[in-house]
């Protein structure tokens, strides 16, 4: 059985396919997506992406919402880590935004968390959720060519290196993405769902 990724972020679908791939035949969703984020909360905007593409399909839908919680901000940017430098913005853009933003902010106190909520739906079935962390500092200029989104700033505290330094099955390992990702293939078997997913094709 299918599993459409409710996601036009290349690089987070990419992450999602190397994580689940094995067990789940992911494919990106192609049709119309949600085209606002507009809840309080990763798991409000991560069930809405997933229930924007399963009214389209009797098929799975796997949505992730996430972002980066920087502690000398308040938290933000948050679930606003997409559209931090304004709507239309690039990672890059984002990027500029936040090394701006702690400009002057020694390195003891630039600690950060990634967070991502993860959600598989379909028609007539209960939805499961799976939330995953990791924590870092921000560094003061970027470094590494890997990854995406805010990876050449991220530090991670248990690499030591940015998660753009680190290759994809390092960063898998500690990642937000990577640790809701293993949780929700755990809820999955758990909750009996694996069997139906791996049937008909
Ligand atoms: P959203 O979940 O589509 O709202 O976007 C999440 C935001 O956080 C985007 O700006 C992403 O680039 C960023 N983000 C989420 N996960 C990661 C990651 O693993 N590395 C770098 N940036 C990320």
């Amino acid at each position: 059985m299918r599993v459409w990724v409710a996601s036009r972020n290349p690089g987070k679908v990419a992450e999602l396919q190397a994580l689940l791939g094995a067990g789940l035949d992911l494919a990106p969703w192609t049709g119309a997506h949600l085209a606002e984020e507009i809840g309080a909360t990763y798991l409000e905007n991560a069930m809405a992406k997933a229930e924007a593409v399963r009214a389209q399909t009797l098929d799975w839908v796997l949505a992730d919402d996430s972002g980066l919680e920087v502690v000398a901000l308040g938290g933000r940017p948050g679930i606003h880590s997409a559209r931090y430098a304004g709507l239309t913005a690039t990672d890059g853009e984002n990027r500029a935004r936040l090394l701006g933003e702690l400009e002057g902010v020694p390195a003891g106190e630039r600690q950060a968390t990634f967070v991502a909520v993860l959600v598989l739906l379909r028609v007539g079935h209960r939805a499961l959720a799976a939330t995953g962390t990791a924590s870092g500092t921000i560094a003061e200029t970027e470094r590494g060519q890997g990854g995406f989104g805010y990876d050449p700033l991220f530090i991670s505290d248990e690499l030591g290196i940015t998660f753009a330094e680190a290759t994809a099955s390092e960063k898998a390992a500690v990642s937000h993405r990577g640790r809701a990702a293993r949780r929700l293939l755990a809820e999955l078997g758990r909750s009996g769902g694996f069997d139906p997913l791996r049937q008909g094709g």
